[in-house]
């Protein structure tokens, strides 16, 4: 068992891996229901929630079925993190994360995110100001440091862990790495291995296949492994993960069933939550992932992803069940995308 503050975890936990307008709610019990043990809100500026901009709001719902769920907020200023802790707490989530990683140049240039990392006096108070403002635990997210010189996550997690953290997920990147290259999980390794440290550390970068799950756990020794992309429009990635480091065996492919009615749950979740047009556009580009190997899908994928109301998508998905009867799906490989090669970095 793994335990953060209160919250009780599995051995070897898989976490979902906070993602800006990915991770909102009916994605996250997509997860849960296949296997995710906790998950995390998207970032949201501790700036935002204290102006109490409605979409920053928005971002703080959660629900009983996801729990346990950590919300988590960036900033670089200490009182305005002291106040957005004290607004997430009313909000009852079961951890607070403060996301020391992003790598957004805006983010980082205003002395947040993966910005902090080059001033760790400020990173171990930013962390004091959200523990000293909170009931919950107080988790961090961050990278490997600044850039290939100043990879001081050695320091940062000893620092962090006596400000009071209570686990840390480290990327295994630099902020300067952004998404290049592979995540370098042996730094990671010894963060875990400092007989100094005894909170959970949890490895993140690049899991995409149980295998790699697995051999990470096993040559890093990591407590859990935090899962982003892969999860995206395949969130049976957390039940695969966990069937083969229990078994080593794969589960078979999720069938065209499973995968209609899945990706039938989180568009009406998101309808529900977000309205009917928003709803919908934030589904259009998980599908992809959902039908990822159907043969002569094409035309049927772009219906659904220019459909406009929920009848339209789901009649769409009604007939992928009738095209498809009988077809066996097979596991298609999860490539890892960059998705900030065309943000402003
Ligand atoms: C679309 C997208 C949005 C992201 N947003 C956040 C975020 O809000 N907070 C955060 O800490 N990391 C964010 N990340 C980074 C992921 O949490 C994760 O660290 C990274 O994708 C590496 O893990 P992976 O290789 O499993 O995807 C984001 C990543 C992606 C792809």
């Amino acid at each position: 068992m793994i335990k953060i503050g209160n919250i009780t975890l599995p051995d070897f936990p898989l976490l979902l891996a906070p993602m800006e307008d990915v991770s909102d709610p009916p994605f996250r019990v997509v997860c849960k229901d296949n296997g995710a043990d906790l998950l995390y809100t998207e970032f949201i500026s501790s700036e935002g929630l204290i102006r109490d901009a409605i979409k920053a709001r928005r971002k703080l719902d959660i629900f009983d079925e996801e729990r346990p769920v950590g919300i988590q907020i960036f900033g670089g200023d200490e009182e305005r993190m002291a106040m957005a802790a004290r607004i997430v707490d009313v909000t009852n989530p079961d951890l607070l994360d403060i996301n020391f990683g992003c790598p957004i140049k805006g983010i980082v240039n205003r002395g947040a995110g993966a910005g902090v990392l080059k001033d760790i006096d400020l990173m171990v108070r930013l962390t004091e100001a959200c523990v000293k403002s909170t009931r919950l635990p107080v988790t961090v997210k961050t990278r490997l440091g600044w850039d290939d010189a100043t990879k001081n996550i050695e320091e940062v997690a000893e620092r962090l862990q006596d400000a009071g953290i209570q686990a840390l997920a480290i990327h295994g990147r630099t902020r300067c790495q952004l998404y290049k290259g592979e995540a370098d999980w042996s730094l990671i390794a010894k963060v875990k291995n400092n007989p100094r440290i005894h909170i959970p550390i949890f490895g993140n970068g690049d899991i995409n296949t149980p295998q790699k799950a697995l051999e990470y756990k096993n040559r890093y020794g990591v407590d859990g492994i935090m899962v982003g992309r892969a999860a995206i429009g395949y969130p049976w990635i957390f039940r695969e993960i966990k069937h083969y480091v229990q078994t080593g065996g794969m589960l078979p492919a999720p069938t065209l069933a499973e995968r209609v009615a899945v990706s039938r749950k989180q568009l009406r979740r998101s309808v529900a939550w977000k309205g009917p047009k928003a709803g919908i556009y934030s589904m259009r580009r998980q599908y992809l992932y959902y039908f990822k190997g159907l043969p002569g899908f094409a035309e049927l994928r772009q219906r659904l992803v220019t459909a406009i109301t929920i009848e339209e998508a789901e009649s769409v998905l009604d007939e992928i069940l009738i095209k498809y009867e009988g077809f066996e799906m097979v596991q298609e490989p999860i490539v890892l995308k960059d998705y900030h090669e065309n943000c402003a970095l």
